[in-house]
């Protein structure tokens, strides 16, 4: 997959795309990353990437020029990337919808700032408008990078054991079961006896009660 990150703090990704699975993942060339600094695409020479809003009100809106800009260079051999603008106005991010972003071959990532922006990139240059929760940060670096975490570490061959996947929170919209390892006793606590118990079905049977009660006390609302 090739990701494309639009942006007026370039700098904020390197650090956290260099680490962990996401790096492995760029090594093993799964993913590849294109960071653009909006600022190299404005024409004036403050290289202004926001302004005053029309008919007035405090802050200052985003542009749609350098966005239209660098999207119109970033399109590849397969055509257009799906656009998704990270905005505390899109719609919530989950584990569907990050399943449904890792399918595809490219994606590019605006990152909205200030007040907002040009209400012309969200209607016609966004495919989607994606939020990580309901609270405002100060600007879509940090989704977008969530957004990248979340999708490159389903990517075919990034993470070792393909079974770990399935049994993850979220997977049948449970939560996932309680893990122990050792040692089997600590400060007096001990690690339920079922699972020293070498029976594979009782453990499986009972890591399912575990991950259904823990859903049901903790996220009703995915039972529903
Ligand atoms: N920009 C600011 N807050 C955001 C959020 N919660 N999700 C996505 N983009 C944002």
């Amino acid at each position: 997959m090739r990701i494309d990150i639009l942006t007026i703090f370039p700098e904020m990704f390197e650090p956290v795309l260099n680490e962990s699975i996401v790096k492995r993942a760029r090594l093993k060339k799964i993913v590849e990353f294109h960071i653009h600094d909006l600022r190299d695409y404005t024409s004036d020479k403050h290289r202004k990437v926001d302004d005053r809003p029309f008919g007035g009100g405090s802050g200052m809106v985003m542009r749609v020029e350098p966005i239209f800009n660098c999207l119109k260079t970033i399109k590849c051999k397969e055509g257009k990337p799906r656009v998704i603008l990270l905005t505390p106005q899109g719609k919530r991010l989950n584990q569907g919808k990050v399943k449904k972003l890792s399918k595809f071959s490219h994606i590019a990532l605006i990152c909205g700032h200030y007040e907002g922006v040009d209400e012309r990139v969200r209607c016609n240059l966004a495919d989607e408008e994606v939020s990580i929760g309901d609270y405002v940060l100060t600007g879509g670096e940090l989704p977008a990078m969530v957004l990248i975490d979340a999708v490159v570490r389903l990517m075919p061959g990034v993470l070792g054991n393909k079974n770990s996947l399935n049994f993850e929170s979220f997977e049948g919209n449970l939560l996932e079961y309680p893990h122990y390892t050792r040692p089997y006793s600590f400060r007096k606590m001990d690690v339920p006896d079922i699972l020293i118990s070498g029976d594979h079905n009782k453990i499986e049977a009972w890591r399912r009660v575990q991950a259904l009660k823990r859903t049901k006390a903790r996220r009703p609302d995915l039972l529903r």
